[in-house]
């Protein structure tokens, strides 16, 4: 079974910022986490290029829309090599055969019967590209996440009859694991109860979009034509535009990852445009929260952007997935503090970490030139063989429920657990008694061994971590199935000269 895992399409009217960053880091942590078990994935980024927002972009700049795309888009997919994302997929919404893949599920809902003519009033955000049914304020009505002035539209153009889906909508939201976490599948059966409306799926003054098939004059509306890039993401490069192929490659998606601001497109429209087409809704939708910089909103107008670029040439990759995975609850809001981020990465990857390889190997090098080979191997009772048990246990089941900062916690844990029993123990000294030499080559032998478990363990959530630690042990490539048991390393093999894993973070200046 495939496992099709997205993260939203990015829009391109500007560059990365933290909050796709955040989301991209997420499904990537998840992704490599199912390779490891042996899952076969398929993991989609993107761009999602139409609409009125991109379209006055490019106008603000002084270039054509594709040109705006081509430029944007092209900086988001150097920017995820950049970050060492693993998406096997970059989809584009501009790419001719979405366009194709658009039209045939058009024609599928069409034929169902569920397009009709209709018109719409109320107030509008250009940057959600959505109608807000509640305005905070009547008079002088804005967008609280954007915090800019709505638009008044009054259309009449082609509406898709969400109405109709009402029952099947309820059911499918109320199955468990649908929505995650469970204050949002709250927050959307809510919205739900209130009564499904029908929405206007194309527009009549838009230009910078795909045509309706015969309707003329209609563009589609973005997030019509956006959704349906998961699919058209599943072709192969050389496959043709073909809706059923792109589903027999990997639809159902096993999960959208998004943001709770667009949890309504994925948990309520998008599944219901596609039982309308005859298609599987998508398996899951998790929504995360937002992140806020030191307890701020973020926005350009505040001038408190974080530059995601400049945060990675600062801090590395690593550093940041820690900061970010580690600290904030998958699916809570969560406040990026600086100082916090510091703290966490030092103490945690560069001390607790960083130290218990750095001086567990100094030591076994010193002593014993390489892993030590005691008298007895460590047997599973040993306390850190313990230890390593529960880790090994629990990481996955955190990893699986995208409890990320349970399973940071979980290897911590471990990593602390090792330096416990390195202080108590304390090898240095009692090396110093020719009659302790085989009990010191037995506790640094189960250290090496917790170390070399930590970084099995933290292979997801930080790749090259992970790589740096276990080479730094000298093991082959990583096997999770194989690799995550006690008792793997192999007594009386060298090891290379131990480097530092990680470089303590120094930020004088506000990133
Ligand atoms: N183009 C649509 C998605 C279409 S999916 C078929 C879109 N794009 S976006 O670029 O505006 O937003 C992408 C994601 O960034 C959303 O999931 C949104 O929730 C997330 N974030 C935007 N600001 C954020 C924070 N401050 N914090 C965390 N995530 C935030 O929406």
């Amino acid at each position: 079974m495939t496992n099709t895992l997205t993260t939203p399409l990015y829009y391109v009217n500007d560059k990365p910022h933290i909050g796709s960053v955040y989301t991209t880091l997420a499904v990537d942590t998840l992704a490599r986490f199912e390779r490891l078990k042996g899952e076969e994935v398929i993991f989609i980024t993107g761009c999602d290029e139409h609409g009125q927002k991109i379209q006055r972009t490019a106008a603000n700049q002084g270039v054509e829309p594709k040109q705006h795309c081509d430029l944007i888009s092209s900086q988001f997919e150097s920017n995820w090599k950049d970050w060492g994302i693993s998406n096997d997929r970059f989809i584009r919404t501009t790419d001719p055969r979405h366009r194709s893949i658009v039209e045939q599920f058009f024609k599928r809902v069409e034929a169902n019967g569920d397009i009709i003519q209709g018109r719409q009033q109320g107030w509008y955000c250009v940057a959600c590209e959505e109608y807000k049914d509640d305005p905070a304020d009547a008079v002088d009505p804005f967008c609280p996440i954007h915090n800019r002035a709505l638009e008044w539209r009054d259309e009449s153009n082609l509406f898709f009859r969400l109405s109709r889906y009402q029952k099947p909508i309820e059911e499918l939201i109320s199955r468990d694991g649908f929505i995650r976490p469970l204050s949002r599948r709250h927050e959307v059966q809510r919205f739900v109860e209130g009564g499904l409306r029908d929405f206007s799926i194309s527009r009549l003054d838009l230009p910078w979009g795909i045509p309706v098939p015969g309707h003329e004059g209609h563009t589609f509306y973005v997030w019509f034509d956006a959704l349906l890039g998961y699919i058209t993401a599943l072709l192969d490069p050389d496959d043709e535009p073909d809706l059923q192929t792109a589903i027999s490659r990997g639809w159902p998606s096993s999960l959208h990852v998004i943001g709770k601001d667009i949890l309504r497109f994925h948990a309520v429209y998008w599944p219901a445009m596609c039982l309308s087409a005859g298609i599987e809704p998508p398996k899951a939708v998790f929504g995360h929260g937002f992140l806020t910089r030191e307890g701020q909103k973020m926005g350009k107008s505040l001038g408190n952007t974080i530059d995601p670029s400049r945060l990675l040439e600062h801090c590395g990759a690593d550093a940041v997935r820690w900061y970010l995975l580690r600290d904030i609850q998958f699916g809570d809001d969560g406040d990026i503090q600086q100082q916090r981020l510091l703290d966490l990465v030092n103490n945690d990857l560069a001390n607790t970490i960083g130290n218990l390889v750095n001086r567990t190997v100094a030591m076994s090098r010193k002593w014993f030139d390489g892993i030590p080979a005691p008298s007895s191997a460590p047997n599973n009772q040993h306390p850190l063989a313990i230890a390593a048990e529960a880790a090994i246990h629990q990481a996955p089941s955190h990893y699986q429920a995208l409890a990320f900062h349970l399973a940071a916690q979980d290897v911590l844990q471990l990593a602390i657990d090792a330096n416990g029993y390195l202080s108590e123990k304390a090898p240095w000294s009692a090396i110093k008694d020719p009659n302790n030499r085989d009990a010191v080559a037995a506790d640094l032998y189960a250290v090496l061994e917790t170390a070399r478990l930590v970084g099995v363990l933290l292979a997801p959530l930080l790749p090259d971590l992970s790589q740096r630690l276990l080479t730094q042990l000298d093991q082959p490539p990583l096997d999770w199935n194989r690799d995550g048991r006690w008792g793997r390393l192999n007594a009386g093999q060298s090891l290379p000269e131990p480097v530092p894993l990680l470089q303590r973070l120094e930020l004088e200046e506000p990133l």
